[in-house]
């Protein structure tokens, strides 16, 4: 008891992300584990796609600092994902890492199917693996054309359709689009936008559709963030961001905790841009 009083006092002096930072930094893992019982998330279950390294691994940090359970996919290196579900755990956290490929349907679907056995029904589902493979139209092969839409577009739709399935009533839908959407800006890009634009149309009629279920859908669109689908042109992009400087993906994570809280419940249909200003 002693421990949760003074963690709640700390809590009301400091901003959340900066709380949960001072936490993981300086606390025993006793003191953590009660953290992780009095937290906003407690008892929820998540599943986030591509969860392994990135924006993913972002979220699936900060999913966990907040309380729930969560499963995550990745389609490379499973040491990295089990390292990241050694993490968590370390932390008081509950983490699943499942290998699967989101162009593939059976394999997106199985994944879902096992988080709601292993953890329960689903309460947050995070759409968030994505590839960027750059070409100019002209010469932009088909094959690379089709695995950007299925990955980038295709999951998403098949994502939301079998998280819904599992999903409790009131559950949260995040997907993580792009502020390209928006504003395309460099050669090479148009497939990418695109696929991050055709994102903007799925939440709006996917929040339509589920509604009736208080289940909302949102799209969060980052500008530049650190993380390796960013490093080639990081520096060059920065200059041409108001805040002068990338996003951090723990930025990123925050609004999507906050998407995913209850008192975000009246948010849906919504592509929200984070991006420093960079499309302003
Ligand atoms: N970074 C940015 O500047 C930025 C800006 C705007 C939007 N975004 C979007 O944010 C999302 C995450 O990007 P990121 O920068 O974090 O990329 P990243 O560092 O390349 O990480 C991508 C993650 O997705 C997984 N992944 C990739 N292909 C997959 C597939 N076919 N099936 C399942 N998992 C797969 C990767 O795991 P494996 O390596 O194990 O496959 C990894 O965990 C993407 O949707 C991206 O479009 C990024």
């Amino acid at each position: 008891m002693g421990h949760k009083v003074r963690l709640s006092r700390c809590r009301a002096m400091m901003p959340k992300e900066a709380f949960h930072r001072e936490l993981r930094a300086c606390l025993s893992r006793e003191m953590r584990v009660v953290f992780f019982l009095n937290a906003a998330s407690t008892g929820k279950v998540a599943l986030v796609t591509g969860g392994s390294k990135g924006i993913g691994a972002g979220i699936v940090r900060r999913l966990a600092s907040d309380g729930a359970s969560v499963a995550f996919t990745f389609s490379g290196s499973e040491e990295r994902a089990l390292k990241l579900v050694h993490e968590v755990e370390s932390g008081g956290g509950k983490a699943l890492a499942m290998k699967a490929d989101s162009a593939s349907a059976e394999e997106l679907r199985a994944a879902v199917t096992k988080t709601a056995e292993i953890f329960g029904p689903l309460d947050i589902f995070v759409s968030n693996a994505g590839i960027l493979t750059r070409g100019t139209i002209d010469t932009y092969s088909l094959e690379d054309f089709d695995r950007m839409v299925a990955i980038n577009v295709r999951a998403a739709f098949i994502g939301i359709q079998a998280a819904a399935k599992e999903m409790k009533n009131s559950g949260r839908i995040v997907l993580i689009g792009s502020n390209t959407a928006i504003r395309t800006a460099f050669p090479g890009e148009s497939i990418y936008s695109m696929t991050k634009a055709a994102l903007t149309g799925l939440v709006r009629g996917a929040a339509i559709d589920l509604a009736p279920r208080a289940i909302t859908v949102n799209n969060v669109q980052p500008g530049p963030t650190a993380t390796d689908m960013s490093a080639p042109h990081a520096d060059m992009v920065k200059t041409l961001i108001p805040l002068k400087r990338i996003g951090d993906v723990s930025e990123i994570a925050g609004l999507v905790s906050d998407l995913a809280s209850e008192e975000a419940g009246f948010i849906t249909g919504a592509s929200l841009t984070i991006d420093g200003g960079y499309v302003a």
